[in-house]
């Protein structure tokens, strides 16, 4: 099996890896079924990279429906022990502005009826990992040191709270999440981290924030449009960061 420094998967807008060379595609199936789309292996910088659209390439999966449990365990197949997730948020407290890139190092999950544990098939055994550092914090000091080296600016620390989605969230759910202590909001941050901790692999997770979440900032509507060229602007630095941290 081929040395994978790092695999990142992708999130809302970020449906490539920029710089990625000698790009190899792997259609990969796995135990738990068909991953969100073929794994794109190249060089970054010198380093292995795999990456995989966590949404398909054409964005064609909403939060629920992504099998988390395929894509990491196709990640892991393929050779990969580190994953940095990529995800797309919504900002709620003042310090995660769109534009901003966070290392969050806690959240909450408000999903519900995700697949989430690999403890489901007959006869497995039942496992109950220690969660309560949900990213690894190796991995996460390692993504921090990445990018003061690249002098990529970057929000350390955070609870990003998962949401359900595919809608966005009303006011006053915002409203909740902050007294509950999230900083920002997404809607595929779990079953993810937790999948991951269960396979054993190192997780980290680099949020790019593209809008404020409801009722937060000047309460604006959210659009698509905004999401994008937030994702799109914030992004600039992330191949040289990612270069780095595989790197490392
Ligand atoms: N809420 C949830 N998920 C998101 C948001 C948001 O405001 N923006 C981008 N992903």
């Amino acid at each position: 099996m081929e040395h994978i420094a790092l695999a990142v998967i992708g999130g809302t807008g970020v449906y490539k890896l920029a710089q990625l060379d000698d790009v190899s595609s792997h259609q990969v199936e796995t135990r738990y079924g068909t991953p969100s789309g073929p794994i794109r292996v190249g060089t970054l910088l010198g380093q292995r990279v795999a990456f995989l659209a966590r949404h398909g390439e054409g964005h064609s999966l909403p939060p629920h429906k992504i099998n988390y449990r395929a894509n990491l365990a196709a990640l892991q197949q393929i050779g990969a022990t580190r994953v940095l997730a990529l995800n797309t948020v919504g900002g709620i407290t003042d310090a995660f502005g769109p534009r901003v890139l966070a290392c969050p190092d806690q959240l909450i999950d408000y999903t519900w009826g995700r697949i989430s544990t690999l403890c489901e098939e007959p006869g497995s055994e039942v496992l109950h990992v220690d969660f309560g550092h949900p990213y690894t914090p190796m991995l996460r000091s390692k993504v921090l040191a990445a990018a003061k080296v690249t002098g990529v600016r970057l929000q350390d620390g955070g609870c990003y709270g998962a949401t359900q989605g595919p809608r966005l969230e009303t006011n006053a759910e915002i409203a909740r999440m902050r007294r509950d202590g999230c900083d920002l909001v997404g809607m595929t941050g779990m079953p993810e981290a937790s999948l991951a901790r269960e396979l054993g692999l190192d997780y980290a997770c680099l949020a790019i924030v593209a809008n404020w979440a409801a009722g937060c900032g000047d309460g604006d509507e959210i659009t698509m449009a905004e999401v994008l060229a937030n994702v799109d602007a914030a992004s600039a630095g992330l191949p040289e960061l990612i270069g780095e941290l595989a790197r490392g």
